[in-house]
């Protein structure tokens, strides 16, 4: 299984050949579809970069005859969506942290009964751009909610629908705001170069910026603690390499928990 997945590996650095290794590896496509019925997340903290990794893995996944659906979260349905504007609307600056939490579960309890759950019972396999993990990241790690609660409410939104592997996308709170801001590194003002509200600051000021710096650090942190906590389905990727190299490590651990 691991040489298997390797060596589509070996065609990721020349993308001209993925094709032709996935063609060649005829064992590989048998390898994928290990994947059927499989609940995978790809998380980390904003500019980790996950969301390029996902659109990668999706091609090859589909490449090799997979039938994988791909959700982002907060959204995925109508309900979903209607509950992202809400959360991510600068004007909702006074929303309080136990509202937000229960924004996101509200949006996932609908993508699980909508669109995670009948997906599985398919034998799709499904690929989340965040789940539960991300609220225990953001608003319990940043936000400072017990992770006892947000668990709590998180059994009743997923109904069992965990995920079978959580991939966190890691890296150095510094390097993440860098790529969402050049701007960020030379410590000039900010741009509204990014739709997170937590982001979202006009006017700059040191003290603002040093409590947005904190708050992402702790995010990165509690994405850690996750990671250590329930090591049986988290994997964590160093994301502050290349895309190539990240994609690398993608491959290897997804095939190495899903293999023999
Ligand atoms: P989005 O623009 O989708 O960011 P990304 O592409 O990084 O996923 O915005 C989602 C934001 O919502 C992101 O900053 C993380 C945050 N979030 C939470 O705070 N809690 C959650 O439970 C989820 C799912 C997301």
């Amino acid at each position: 299984m691991r040489a298997k997945w390797g060596g589509v590996l070996t065609g990721l650095v020349g993308a001209s050949t993925i094709a032709e290794n996935i063609e060649k590896e005829t064992m590989a496509e048998s390898d994928y579809q290990r994947l059927a019925g499989k609940f995978v997340v790809f998380d980390g903290p904003d500019g980790c970069g996950k969301t390029t990794q996902m659109k990668r893995f999706l091609e090859k996944a589909e490449g090799a005859g997979v039938r994988i659906r791909r959700f982002r979260e907060p959204g995925g349905t109508p309900i979903g969506e209607q509950i992202r504007d809400l959360l991510l609307s600068t004007k909702n600056q006074e929303m309080d942290m136990r509202c937000e939490m229960l924004l996101y579960m509200a949006s996932r309890a609908q993508l699980v009964q909508e669109q995670i759950r009948p997906a599985l019972e398919a034998g799709e396999c499904v690929l989340a751009d965040r789940f539960a993990s991300s609220t225990l990241a953001y608003q319990g790690g940043g936000g400072g909610l017990s992770s006892t609660a947000i668990l709590q409410v998180a059994e009743i939104a997923v109904d069992g629908a965990w995920p079978h592997l959580t991939v966190v996308f890691d890296l150095p709170t510094d390097v993440a705001m860098s790529r969402l801001n050049p701007l960020w590194a030379a410590g000039k003002k900010r741009g509204d170069v990014n739709q997170n509200p937590l982001f979202d600051d006009s006017a700059v000021k040191d003290r603002i910026e040093q409590r947005a710096r904190d708050f992402f650090e702790r995010v990165r942190e509690n994405y850690l603690w996750q990671a250590k906590q329930w090591p049986e389905r988290y994997r964590v990727v160093d994301a502050s390499k290349t895309i190539a190299q990240v994609e690398k490590q993608v491959m290897k651990v997804v095939g190495e928990f899903f293999g023999d």
